[in-house]
């Protein structure tokens, strides 16, 4: 397949980018903004596969749209771009509206001029938080964040488009992604990398809210899935193996870094906190899917990575994430 790969710069859609066009010989275009968030060093390995081919441009503009679309005339948008970090949506919200909104539909016309398949990378927070049992595509969406209700918002869009224009879309809805490459914000890899650096470990509230972890590599095979196999108009839901406290998590990265208990510290909750997401995934596994990576290995294979790989998070660390880090907590980094 010739695949244009939106947001392909990011955690998971370099991931995607790789397996795609590492293990499917797909053709992949990677249209990218680059935020602080998306990084080329992400597609290292990629850059000079005869394959592949990456571009700079926001998917709000239809003109690097447009360019993407006519470089390599793929068959299929598989759209992963999005600002994705809940507490700087709460700080800051205009982003996650431009993005999810205005780019989305700025994709979904592109998909509908040259007929071309749409995939929406979505997450389980459009449904809000679950106190117990499971959400199932049928769920209602109940967003609580300004990131989860723009997202929630695209979704609407993009099922608009099917109906209104029998647009062949599909919409994937992941849980809590871990894995090489994610941006140091984001709990998992906050917390391997102030553990190794013997930094706090912020934790919000009381650390009892419940995620439901997934490898990037198993939800980038289940987009692969729902690509190939998804019912147009469909949304499928991919959700991981293991559901886990905050608090157990970081118990865990303690023991996997050699840190010491003593670097925890209870700091403020965050507003509007989810306690907790849990995800069916009976749809997609229906198509043949299943999560390989159990989250005891995951995660010990994720703090070996980081620990492997310095020369990726270093300059993160000392660049412009500093401030972000001093002002969201109000401390510096070590
Ligand atoms: P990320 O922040 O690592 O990457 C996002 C990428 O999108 C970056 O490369 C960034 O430069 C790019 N981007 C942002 N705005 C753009 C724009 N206007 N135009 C073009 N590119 C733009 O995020 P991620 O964790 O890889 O998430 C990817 C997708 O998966 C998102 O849609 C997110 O909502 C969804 N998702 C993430 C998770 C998770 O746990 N990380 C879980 C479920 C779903
Ligand atoms: P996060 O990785 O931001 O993902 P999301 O909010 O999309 O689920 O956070 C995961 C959980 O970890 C969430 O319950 C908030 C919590 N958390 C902390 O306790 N401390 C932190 O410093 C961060 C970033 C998150």
């Amino acid at each position: 397949m010739r695949l244009l790969v939106c947001g392909g710069a990011g955690f998971i859609g370099s991931t995607f980018a790789r397996l795609r066009l590492i293990e499917h010989g797909d053709e992949v275009t990677v249209l990218d903004k680059l935020t602080y968030a998306g990084r080329e060093e992400n597609l290292h390995d990629l850059h000079d596969h005869p394959r592949f081919r990456f571009m700079r441009g926001a998917i709000e503009d239809p003109a690097a749209v447009s360019a993407a679309l006519e470089a390599r005339a793929p068959q299929a948008i598989v759209n992963f771009a999005a600002e994705t970090h809940v507490d700087r949506s709460i700080a800051d919200p205009d982003a996650f509206v431009c993005t999810h909104a205005f780019g989305t539909y700025v994709l979904l016309e592109a998909a509908r001029t040259h007929e071309l398949r749409f995939l929406q990378v979505s997450t389980d927070e459009v449904y809000g938080s679950i106190e117990a049992g499971t959400f199932t595509e049928q769920s209602p969406l109940r967003p609580s964040s300004p990131y989860s209700a723009t997202k929630a918002g695209a979704d609407l869009l993009v099922q608009s488009y099917f109906h209104t224009y029998e647009l062949p879309a599909t919409i994937c809805r992941g849980s809590n992604n871990y894995g090489p490459y994610q941006y140091p914000e984001k709990l998992i890899p906050l917390m391997i990398l102030n553990a190794l650096r013997g930094d706090r470990l912020p934790i919000y509230g009381d650390g009892m809210q419940v995620r439901n972890w997934i490898h990037s590599t198993d939800f980038a095979r289940a987009i692969g899935q729902v690509l190939e196999r998804g019912l147009p108009g469909e949304v499928y839901n991919a959700g991981g193996p293991d559901e886990q406290e905050n608090i157990a998590v970081v118990q865990r990265i303690i023991e996997l870094t050699g840190a010491d208990e003593a670097q925890i510290e209870h700091v403020e909750d965050r507003p509007g906190h989810d306690r907790r997401y849990s995800l069916s995934s009976d749809k997609v596994r229906a198509l043949g899917w299943e999560p390989r990576v159990r989250f005891a290995d995951g995660l010990e294979q994720t703090v070996r990575w980081y620990r492997e790989n310095a020369w990726w998070w270093e300059p993160i660390r000392s660049g412009a994430y500093r401030e972000y880090y001093e002002r969201q907590y109000g401390r510096s980094l070590g």
